[in-house]
């Protein structure tokens, strides 16, 4: 009888979900799991790398919204990973609707550094509506089919009245404001544009509790302290899934039939997938036999995978204020409210819409680091080091009306052009809705066919209804997945289930 002792589960991909996922099932009494890694190491979209001495996070920097109900907090505590600060209640408590107060400092195109009062109504009305993006959902229809388009309508026909007795230059600069927070959300979203992001389901994301905090040693400690929980040999690196065949009636023993780039063919009872969405997107017509079912498929396409990138520059001197926690660059000549530049090779790096500053000094120096979103930052990746650094200089000292600053230092993200993820995370695209990531988390084969259990389940940062595209959201949906293995085997086997609980 199928057990747990004798049943076969191959999780693809080791990021965190793919972990989760392991050391769950491992705990519950799996006693064949095993994790197939593309590359020699584990962590996926979670890469700690290094500027000089510094450790500076490639992939995932924050745990956004650290509070009791964040697994990925409560991790991090038990492993001892976080500064006292960010373990008080009062960090908790706070919430700050993933829109961190941070120390803001504002520069110009024209080399001047701005007034806040200047600039912060064009923040307050952008934050106004960016929160109203959200209360479109399970309303009828979507007045606009973007968050683009319904913030540039409403600051069109609000600006007028809003900002009357303002004068016209003031007036201008806001609306180059506007431009500029569009490219910060941008980021925030991994989009390449807000015009390419959903209204109708904008609200689905949700944050919790808790004042952003980051890892002082570096994200991957949380790997490696889950890695020390799982047996050795676990995992196998360098070991690229190339097919899924499954729906295999001929040996039902073993449902599932992996072949990987090696030759190698590995059978098994059960597997969770958790390659991120822009593989999917790229390699769905390959990877599985026979293909995914059209609603599934449908919402991998529907569904948004864009590019975000950092860019850290360090300095041996510091050319902002050292209270100073993130600097915006306003061009002066976007008061048409854009967040894309149809010329890209001359005009990419207006894209970048600023910098946050690392802190603390003392464990860093000074270094900063710039955001870009988009087509831009894919393109971005394309350049040479020297190139990006070239561009980098030639921005700062334009914004900064200092034609001496001079970085030291630049290390830059490439997540597009990583074979294994093609972008950095996913968002609700035009028209999508709840039921996409229902689609995208529904096991195989799907609901309505007759023959149970679950052969190929689906975990990852994408296939979270409310928490995608962050590190606690696919955590959960590792965790998710394992228990949905876990739950079939104890109704199969009543005793085990009572075995487990002891
Ligand atoms: C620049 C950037 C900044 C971010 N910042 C934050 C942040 O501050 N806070 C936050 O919460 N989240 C952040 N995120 C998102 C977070 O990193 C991801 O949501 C999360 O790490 C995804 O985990 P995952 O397990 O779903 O996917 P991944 O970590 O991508 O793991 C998937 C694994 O599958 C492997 N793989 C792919 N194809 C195959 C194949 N064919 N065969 C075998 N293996 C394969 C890959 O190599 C990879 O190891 C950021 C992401 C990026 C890119
Ligand atoms: C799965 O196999 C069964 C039995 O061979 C077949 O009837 C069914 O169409 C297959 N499903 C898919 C999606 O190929």
């Amino acid at each position: 009888m199928a057990s747990r002792l004798n049943s076969k589960i191959v999780i693809v991909g080791g990021g965190i979900s793919g972990i989760a996922a392991a050391q769950r099932l491992v705990k519950a009494g799996f006693h064949h799991v095993r994790i197939l890694e593309a590359t020699s190491r584990c962590g996926g979209r979670i890469k700690t790398g290094r500027l000089g001495d510094s450790l500076v996070e490639i992939g995932a920097n924050w745990i956004h919204g650290p509070s009791q109900e964040n697994p990925v907090f409560c991790l991090a505590r038990q492993y001892g990973l976080l500064e006292p600060e960010a373990l008080t209640p009062e960090n908790q408590a706070m919430d700050i609707a993933g829109h961190p107060p941070w120390v803001p400092a504002f520069y110009s195109s024209s080399g001047q550094k701005l007034n806040a009062e200047d600039v912060v109504p064009a923040i307050e009305l952008f934050a106004e509506l960016l929160d109203q993006s959200s209360e479109f959902q399970n309303q009828k229809g979507e007045p606009f089919p973007s968050v683009g388009d319904f913030i540039c309508t409403q600051v069109r026909q609000q600006a007028e009245e809003k900002w009357k007795d303002t004068d016209l230059a003031t007036k201008s600069l806001r609306l180059c404001m506007i431009s500029n927070m569009l490219k910060v959300e941008c980021c925030v979203n991994g989009a390449h544009s807000m015009n390419e992001v959903g209204l109708g389901a904008f609200g689905q994301y949700k944050t919790l509790p808790g004042l952003d905090c980051t890892f002082p040693g570096g994200y991957e400690g949380l790997i490696k302290n889950l890695m020390l929980e799982l047996p050795d040999g676990l995992v196998t690196y360098n070991m690229p899934v190339r097919c899924i065949h499954w729906n295999n009636s001929e040996r039902t023993d073993n449902p599932v039939m992996l072949e990987c780039d090696s030759g190698e063919k590995i059978s098994a009872d059960h597997v969770i997938v958790t390659v991120p969405l822009g593989y999917l997107k790229m390699h769905h017509s390959t990877m599985f036999q026979p293909p995914l079912p059209l609603h599934k498929l449908h919402s991998v396409q529907r569904l948004g995978f864009g590019t975000n990138n950092k860019i850290f520059v360090e300095f041996d001197v510091p050319w902002w204020d050292a209270q100073c926690e993130v600097i915006y660059l306003v061009w002066e000549d976007e008061d048409d409210m854009v967040d894309q530049f149809p010329d890209i090779q001359r005009s990419w790096i207006k894209k970048l819409f600023g910098f946050t500053v690392l802190k603390p000094t003392e464990r860093y120096g000074h270094v900063l680091c710039g955001w870009i979103a988009g087509h831009e930052s894919e393109y971005m990746e394309t350049l040479s080091e020297q190139e990006v650094t070239q561009a980098v200089t030639q921005l700062i000292r334009r914004f900064t009306g200092n034609p001496t600053v001079t970085p030291t230092r630049i290390l830059r993200s490439q997540w597009f052009h990583d074979p294994w993820t093609y972008g950095s995370y996913s968002h609700l695209g035009n028209g999508c809705s709840e039921q996409d990531l229902d689609n995208m988390m529904e096991p195989l084969p799907p609901k309505g066919s007759q023959s149970q259990p679950n052969q190929v389940l689906f975990a990852g940062e994408a296939t979270h209804p409310c928490y995608f595209s962050t590190v606690h959201g696919a955590l959960l949906t590792g965790w998710r997945e394992a228990d949905r293995l876990i739950s079939y085997y104890s109704s199969i086997n009543p005793s085990e289930a009572f075995k487990s609980k002891l």
